[in-house]
């Protein structure tokens, strides 16, 4: 079998997207977790290219900064942005040398899969055509370059819509945008592409037709899925794309044994992982890197952001978890606040209005109700009562918390940290902790009570001697 040859990839991404009216370049809005432009790189991704270029014109330091933790990825600046032919013509210092397959794919354009680029290449390499454009027949294809095919069948050219005829505006197999182009001619031939057009613009799909004056082989391989091809130009088509991306994790999922009560609410992001039998209500976010154990419930209008779960955890309502690691067994919530670097242990509970905030619990401790718990290690077993505050804060620096194994706090307290409570300590209710706590004492913070016999009598009888004067 020959060996295929290489692949190079260039992402068009230097557009302004005016129709989007926005601060932020268009192939930066996020659609399920990832910017188009990433949704675009990762699925490229896929195809093991050599190189991979990405076009960069409008805002293109925001675009820079964007891809500046992907070391292959060059950029190369189009300035100013007179159209697609325009700006692929712009790679050729970063390919020069180069030979194999330029694959074309355009930043906006996010829902293309890795089997649909691969068939793309196979037909391209199959064909050994000079160029191979992807088509998709759409129904309304109002937008889209039209594919005009000659007699024979074969593609001759693509007309813009604005410089199309009515005739050619009621054809509905359209450009796609995704091509596969012989590196050897390329360059050479975008140079011939003139911008006598509607918009004045160097169009590269003209230059289908001059390949086809040249006598080389153009052809077409036409997607079967053509909601793919679709491309974001506006924040209506935004919202279309998330929710396909939505729906397709959703689908992923349940096919691998989740149930999902009502998919339509439910917003998984790409990279989220969740275990079988696992069970997520409506409302339910799962962003970032998630991972979510089996057998774990999440009910509804929970938001989990880079949380990692072990299997059977329970996350009751409406809680909120950032770049927190949750054990096997475990219960959240209702209204609970976990804030980044926080680890709760195995079959630990944590209760109604907690916050905690890189606060490391044990095995089985439990913090149940109306507290904050924030840089703190709290030992298996410990038990923190309802308004517990860890005082970590003296307005300059954070201080540590640490609380032992089976230790408990009785409501109400205030810890103000650096402080240590012993493995087995009590600590009364009402406290004010200053100063460590031996292992196995009992620490009162808090002024004794003393009780006034006859007080309210006496008072109450005042009141009756004034109200008659
Ligand atoms: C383009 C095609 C059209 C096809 C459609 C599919 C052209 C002229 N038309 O139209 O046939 O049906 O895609 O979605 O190619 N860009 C640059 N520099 C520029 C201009 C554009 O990098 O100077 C980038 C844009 O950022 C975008 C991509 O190229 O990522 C496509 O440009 P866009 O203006 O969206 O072209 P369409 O009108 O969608
Ligand atoms: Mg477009």
């Amino acid at each position: 079998m020959p060996t295929p040859s290489p692949v190079h990839i260039v992402v068009l991404a230097a557009g302004k997207g005016t129709r989007m009216k926005s601060a932020r370049p268009k192939v930066l809005h996020e659609a399920a977790g990832l910017s188009l432009l990433r949704h675009v790189l990762r699925t490229a991704d896929a195809l093991s290219p050599t190189s991979t270029t990405v076009i960069v014109g409008h805002e293109h330091a925001q675009v820079t900064a964007h891809l500046a933790d992907l070391p292959d990825v060059t950029t190369v600046l189009q300035e100013p942005q007179l159209g697609t032919g325009h700006a692929l013509l712009q790679a050729e210092a970063a390919l020069a040398g180069r030979f194999g397959t330029l694959v074309l794919l355009s930043g906006d354009v996010p829902l293309l899969t890795p089997a649909t680029l691969s068939a793309l290449v196979a037909t391209h390499d199959a064909t050994g055509a000079a160029a191979t454009v992807m088509t998709a027949m759409l129904e309304r294809p109002t937008g889209y370059g039209r594919i005009i095919r000659a007699e024979g069948g074969d593609i001759s050219r693509i007309v813009e819509e604005r410089d199309a005829s009515q005739t050619e505006r009621d054809i509905k197999e359209v450009n796609a945008g995704i091509y596969a182009f012989d590196l050897a001619p390329l360059f050479e031939a975008l140079r011939g592409i003139g911008a006598t057009n509607a918009q004045n613009e160097y169009y590269l799909p003209d230059l289908i037709a001059i390949y086809r004056q040249q006598r080389r082989t153009v052809a077409t391989w036409t997607i079967p899925h053509a909601a793919e091809v679709r491309g974001v130009n506006s924040r209506a088509e935004l919202a279309e794309v998330a929710r396909l991306l939505y729906s397709r994790n959703a689908d992923d999922l349940m096919a691998s044994g989740v149930t999902l009560i009502n998919p339509a609410t439910t917003c998984i992001d790409v990279g989220v992982s969740v275990g079988a039998d696992s069970i997520l209500y409506p409302g339910v976010m799962l962003q970032g890197h998630t991972s979510v154990g089996r057998e774990c419930t999440i009910y509804p209008g929970s938001r989990l952001v880079n949380a990692s779960l072990g299997d059977g955890v329970t996350v009751l309502d409406h809680c909120l978890i950032t770049d927190t690691h949750i054990g096997h067994q475990a219960q959240v919530g209702p209204f609970a606040h976990l804030r980044p670097g926080s680890r709760l242990g195995n079959k630990s509970k944590v209760g109604n209005f907690v916050e905690l905030k890189k606060a490391s619990l044990g095995d089985g401790a439990k913090i149940n109700h109306l507290s904050y718990v924030g840089d703190a290690t709290v030992g298996d077993k410990a038990n923190i009562g309802a308004g517990t505050i860890t005082c970590n804060y003296d307005g300059a620096h954070k201080h540590q918390t640490v609380i032992g194994t089976g230790a408990f706090v009785g409501s109400n307290s205030t810890l103000v940290a650096p402080v240590t409570i012993g493995d087995n300590a009590y600590v009364a209710a009402g406290s004010t902790v200053t100063l460590p706590v031996p292992a196995d004492a009992l620490a009162v913070g808090r002024t004794r009570q003393q009780n006034k016999d006859g007080w309210a009598a006496r008072r109450r009888a005042r009141q009756q001697a004034s109200s008659h004067d």
